[in-house]
């Protein structure tokens, strides 16, 4: 991929008109992130069948532009997918959808991929079954956690 140095047009597509932004009741899994580099922070919400396909993704972004539009792409990515295929939707191929992020936006999609990672982990623990290749939420944050309380509102 060339080094982009400002925003795609399909960045500002998603960045304006966000897919997939809300919440969902009892989902299968959900896992909250945070950027350890600037503090935003990304929930991520999966409705996981019994068949192991991803059905519906959701996604609340309290962060910047590259965020929300890497949030939107990474939900429309994962939706209809098998739980190895939304493994394998990284950060690099969020922005590769996204035809590219400015270098020094990179890190916003980190979000993306380790949000997807958490919510997957929480569909595994809760149903006992371990996921190939996944392992602990990096960035994880306490849903008990005062500001992400904040985050809520
Ligand atoms: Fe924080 Fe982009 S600056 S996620």
């Amino acid at each position: 991929m060339s080094q982009v140095t400002e925003y795609s047009d399909k960045v500002m597509d998603h960045f304006m008109h966000p897919r997939n932004v809300g919440e969902m009741e009892n989902p299968s899994g959900v896992g909250t992130v945070g950027n350890a580099k600037c503090g935003d922070i990304m929930r991520m919400y999966l409705d996981i069948d019994d068949q192991g396909i991803v059905r519906d993704a959701k996604f609340k972004t309290f962060g910047c532009g590259a965020a929300v539009a890497t949030s939107s792409m990474a939900t429309e990515l994962v939706r209809g997918k098998t739980i190895q295929e939304a493994m394998a939707v990284t950060n690099k191929a969020v922005m590769e959808a996204l035809d590219g992020l400015p270098k020094v936006k990179i890190h916003c999609s980190l979000l993306a991929e380790q949000a997807i990672h958490a919510a997957l982990w929480d569909y595994a623990e809760k149903h006992g079954i371990k996921i190939d290749g996944l392992k602990p939420p990096v960035n994880d944050i306490d849903e008990t956690d005062e500001f992400c309380k904040m985050t809520d509102a």
